[in-house]
């Protein structure tokens, strides 16, 4: 759990702009939830020296200094390059200086890197122009260097793949060492792009566990024009899936609703659930869909997500053998913070446009 600070900043974020976000991860109580990362993406980057050794750029001026001051306040800090000569933003990339820029994270006390594939498909076509079995091995070594370099530098980092899900990350990421892996494309700041992402998570359950996380990408909670209802539907998704949870909003505009949302203890003990088995879809009747997640006390996490433009109100089947439960179960309605008795599998169910439903059933 953290901070990114490419969905709200982009290519414009400064030292300030990190320094802000760490003080009000700590203000706003969202370290005590359990928000640590705060990670710079893509935009840091300045120019090698003669010895390669690369610099931050002007917006960045003492990377040291930051780490330092981001420590101070009980977090951790995070950075982003690429296997590729330039990152996706045209910055620099680690191509060819993999284990000098290992070793000056380390030396700046980096805990995160985010490693974004960008500028290395072109050296992949290139090298192996019409081999694409060639590619893809050059890709999975590109992505073992860094893990190699990183782990000869002696600090123990968080390691990210970010490849848009190409070539069935998750059957091999954990082998060069991901701790977690994006899925699929960058989201976007609105629900059309969510609910893609989220559906497109279906069937992936089986790769994640602890230490090896499916990434569906950061989170937009608190940005474009989500609603209260699709920022819940949003955070209710991503805790089924198990998902690392980067908010990437404009801390400085943090309203109450957000940060209810971002710190909602119920739903951060279903993400963070210590089986770490992810959930998964069990049932769908067009834009309704119900999820549900196993948790380590026996419990089940089961979202009923209304992906559709209308309001749903009627009664459906909540599937509960399915989800692993049973009628005559108790439940928790999350969002509404209260218990809502015993339930049956004919559920009474009323959704408007884009709401969820997430229960925690026990026994
Ligand atoms: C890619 C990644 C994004 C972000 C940008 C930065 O698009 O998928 O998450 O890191 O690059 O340039």
């Amino acid at each position: 759990m953290g901070w990114n600070s490419w969905n709200w900043f982009g290519r414009k974020v400064t030292d300030a702009d990190i320094r802000q976000a760490a003080d009000i991860i700590v203000s706003s109580g969202m370290r005590d939830a359990g928000y640590r990362f705060v990670n710079i993406d893509d935009a840091w980057e300045g120019k090698r020296d003669e010895q390669g050794v690369l610099h931050s750029n002007e917006k960045f001026p003492d990377i040291k200094a930051l780490a330092d001051y981001v420590h101070s306040k009980g977090l951790k800090l995070g950075i982003y390059s690429s296997p590729g000569p330039q990152t996706c933003a045209k910055f620099e990339g680690s191509f060819g200086h993999e284990q000098q820029d290992a070793d000056l994270y380390a030396s700046w006390g980096i805990d995160f890197l985010k490693y974004d594939l960008c500028t290395f498909r072109t050296v992949m076509t290139q090298s192996a122009l019409n081999d694409k079995r060639k590619q893809l091995q050059m890709m999975r070594e590109a992505y073992e260097k860094m893990h190699q370099a990183l782990l000869k530098t002696g600090r123990p980092i968080v390691y990210s793949l970010c490849e848009y899900g190409y070539d069935s990350v998750w059957q091999w990421a954990p082998e060069v060492g991901a701790h977690l892996w994006r899925t699929g494309d960058d989201i976007n700041a609105n629900f059309k792009s969510v609910a893609q992402i989220a559906r497109g998570q279906a069937g992936l359950a089986k790769y994640a566990g602890p230490g090896h996380w499916n990434d569906p990408d950061m989170l937009e909670v608190g940005n474009g024009d989500l609603t209260l209802d699709e920022n819940r539907s949003h955070m209710t998704l991503w805790a089924i899936l198990a998902a690392p949870l980067l908010a990437g909003n404009n801390l400085t505009q943090l309203t109450p609703e957000v940060t209810a949302i971002l710190t909602n203890r119920d739903v951060l003990a279903i993400d963070q659930d210590p089986l770490g088995r992810q959930g998964d879809r069990i049932f769908v009747e067009g834009p309704i869909e119900l999820w549900s997640r196993p948790l380590a006390n026996g419990d089940v996490a089961l979202a009923v997500v209304n992906f559709g433009q209308d309001s749903f109100l009627r009664g459906i089947s909540l599937h509960l053998k399915e989800a692993g439960a049973a009628a005559g179960w108790k439940a928790y309605d999350v969002w509404a913070g209260k218990s809502i008795g015993t339930i049956d599998d004919l559920h009474q169910v009323t959704l408007k446009r884009h709401e969820s439903l997430l229960l925690r059933l026990s026994r």
